[in-house]
């Protein structure tokens, strides 16, 4: 049985004029331990996916469909479920640390307060493993930061605080949801080794949420691609980026800039992400998509196998896989 189970998991927002779909029929499993990117551009699903998986999105989302912790069902337990599980099973970060850490209150109290919530923890252990807890996400002088309050810290450090709070309930798994994206390079490839290294040591499994291909790459064993409320391309990173059957993957891979070899030029891929009330009668890539024939612009393809873990949604991977990759694509790392 997997750890997690997303299956043909549908949302609908209620925006008032008018119901938007999210997410068409999401299927996705997580293995214990295992590392799982989940990769598109802005707006294709990556957050509402974990959001509904988690009860978090509020009245004017509709969740249909079944998600599964180790077989309990998640969508439509109750509050107290629910509070049992986000924290102490399934952990997530945020982008923004400054949105999920409260400003008046010090780092260390609030870090407390999660291991007082998450492990029953009285106040004097909680505080020692506050400390801890700092010292593993790699925050010098934990004992001193304690007693900071979040704007005292710098953006990479905030961020190293969300991971530790995220800790403290030693999950089952971590979503962290685009959790670079607002740091500078530098700061952002050690909050990444940090996150490898958390789930190299301890078992926990990972999802790594990023509209960055090479991040999710470098970080992670598997690859889930999204495109407008849909997985389209599943596979292990090397079967990905050796045999990528998804023109949107492709698409993908050629606008990755490359480590070495000789400069060349990105190639971006043409057009933009339709609006969800908007979507093409077809395949939702179809207007933007260098292979599509006429068939793709009645039916939207369904998932198929490319190969022992590796699936596409397109009618013409057949086609593509056999071909080469894009040209210049390698892959630099594989976790
Ligand atoms: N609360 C909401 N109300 C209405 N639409 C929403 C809401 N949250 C997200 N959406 C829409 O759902 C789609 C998927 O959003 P999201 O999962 O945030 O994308 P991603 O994380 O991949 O950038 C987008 O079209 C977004 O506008
Ligand atoms: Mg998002």
């Amino acid at each position: 049985m997997p750890l997690i189970e997303i299956r043909d998991l549908v949302v609908d927002f209620d925006t008032g004029k008018r119901v938007v779909r999210a997410l068409h029929g999401i299927d996705l499993a997580l293995e214990r331990g295992e590392s799982l990117g989940l990769v598109g551009e802005s707006g294709c699903g990556k957050s509402v996916t974990w959001l509904a998986a988690l009860g978090l999105l509020g009245p004017r989302a509709r969740v249909q469909g079944d998600v599964r912790l180790e077989g309990m069902p998640l969508l439509g337990a109750d509050a107290r479920q629910l509070e049992r599980v986000r924290g102490r099973r399934i952990a997530m970060i945020f982008q923004d640390p400054t949105s999920s850490l409260n400003p008046v209150h010090r780092i260390g109290t609030q870090l407390a307060e999660a291991l007082v919530l998450h492990r029953g923890m009285n106040d004097r252990s909680a505080w020692t493993e506050a400390r801890r807890l700092l010292d593993r996400v790699g925050i010098a002088n934990a004992a001193q930061r304690l007693n900071d309050y979040p704007h005292q810290l710098s953006g990479g450090m905030n961020q190293r605080v969300m991971i530790a709070m995220a800790l403290a309930g030693e999950p089952d798994v971590l979503i962290a949801d685009e959790p670079t994206t607002a740091l500078d390079a530098t700061i952002q490839a050690q909050i990444l080794d940090l996150l490898r290294s958390l789930r190299d040591d301890g078992g926990m499994a990972l999802v790594l949420i990023s509209h960055d291909l090479g991040v999710v790459a470098e970080n992670c064993q598997r690859i889930a691609v999204m495109y407008c409320g849909r997985i389209v391309e599943t596979a292990t990173v090397a079967d990905l980026f050796a045999h990528p059957a998804h023109p949107y993957t492709r698409g993908l891979l050629a606008a990755l800039p490359e480590m070495e070899g000789p400069v060349r030029r990105l190639e971006p891929i043409p057009g933009s992400v339709p609006e969800p009330w908007n979507l093409p009668p077809g395949c939702a890539f179809e207007p933007r998509c260098l292979h599509a024939r006429g068939e793709c612009r009645t039916s939207m393809p369904t998932p198929r196998r490319v190969a022992a873990g590796h699936s596409a949604a397109c009618v013409r991977f057949g086609a593509l896989v056999s071909d080469q990759a894009p040209q210049g694509t390698r892959l630099r790392e594989v976790a």
